[in-house]
């Protein structure tokens, strides 16, 4: 069965395996995402004091959501709550389950409804974002992360949801470097939001998951002052404290990312994005071939191109 037109279904009936579609150019994406809700989120209504946090998954995602979330309440002089609250994931169907996603609306229905200034999260590629915010209308937060602790953290994140196949490592590093898995290539999709970033830094913030480990003082400051948001050395420091990889365990609790593969649905075996949070956990996984393999694709992909990526190497 065609799903669309360019896409080609190529797994739809396993109970752990989402309906998935190659599509030439986007890679590996759940087919709700090719065929129900792509039209809508092009024709977004952005409004001008929008954020949107994109990045390519297991890039550290929630980790700037919950960045924002205390900004937010510091720059309105509100009591501070240090709980995550959830932020609509405008792709994904309500309940994340993406089985029910043809009865279910997508999380942006409900952006639609919300009062200013909003934030609204995405993995989406470039291309497939709204098209105001491409036409640069609203704020946009990038954040990016070395593609090997990536392609670790999304192999160990896969094994838990039934919204994604479950992969052997070999099986899975192999389709990461041919941009088959979920959200395709990681260089397109990166590179694509790298060069969108040049010249626009008023309305793109471009940032590094590595550069949140070393400087986080500095990079909650860069995105404080991205935002215009005038806050105090101490409330800074604040945000820098409550979002350490400690501290947001607590306050984020285990992300409800669809269905999980266990039949033990309590928290412990709920998918969790908080699981390392290290710069060089690729180390466990990649094997020596895998390594070098990996180290020419980057190589010529990357050449020209002025973005770089720390590795951790030792
Ligand atoms: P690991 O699986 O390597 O631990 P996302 O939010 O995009 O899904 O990204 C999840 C990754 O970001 C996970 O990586 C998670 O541990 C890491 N992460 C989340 N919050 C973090 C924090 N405060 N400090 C360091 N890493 C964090």
């Amino acid at each position: 069965m065609e799903v669309n037109s360019g896409s080609k279904l190529i797994s739809k009936s396993h109970v752990h395996k989402p309906q998935l579609a190659l599509d030439e150019k986007r890679g590996m994406i759940p087919t709700i995402l090719a065929d129900s809700y792509l039209k809508d989120i092009s024709n977004f209504k952005v409004r001008n004091d929008d954020i949107f946090v994109v990045s390519y998954p297991k890039s550290g995602t929630n980790w700037i959501l919950y960045t924002l979330h205390l900004l937010n309440q510091l720059q309105k002089n509100e009591k501070v709550i240090q709980q995550m609250s959830p932020v609509p994931y405008m792709e994904f169907p309500e309940g994340y389950d993406v089985a029910k996603a043809a009865s279910t609306p997508g999380q942006y229905v409900r952006a639609n409804d919300m009062p200013s200034p909003r934030v609204l999260m995405s993995h989406l590629q470039l291309e497939l974002l709204p098209r105001e915010l491409r036409a640069r209308k609203g704020k946009l937060i990038y954040i990016a992360r070395n593609p090997k602790d990536v392609a670790v953290s999304f192999y160990h994140f896969a094994s838990l949801t039934t919204n994604l196949p479950g992969y052997s490592w070999p099986e899975y590093f192999t389709k990461y470097c041919q941009g088959k898995t979920h959200r395709g290539l990681w260089f397109d999709h990166v590179l694509a939001f790298w060069e969108f970033a040049q010249g626009n830094e008023d309305t793109v913030l471009f940032l590094k998951y590595e550069d949140m480990i070393l400087n986080p003082t500095s990079t909650v400051t860069i995105i404080a002052e991205f935002l215009g948001y005038s806050l105090t050395e101490d409330n800074i420091a604040f945000v820098v404290n409550q979002t350490s990889f400690e501290n947001m365990k607590t306050a984020c609790v285990p992300l409800n990312a669809g269905p999980t593969k266990t039949k033990n649905n309590n928290n412990k075996n709920k998918p969790s994005f908080m699981r390392k949070g290290k710069i060089g956990d690729w180390r466990n996984k990649f094997t020596v071939a895998q390594n070098e393999f990996f180290d020419a694709i980057y190589e010529g992909k990357m050449k020209n191109t002025g973005l770089h990526f720390d590795f951790g190497d030792q």
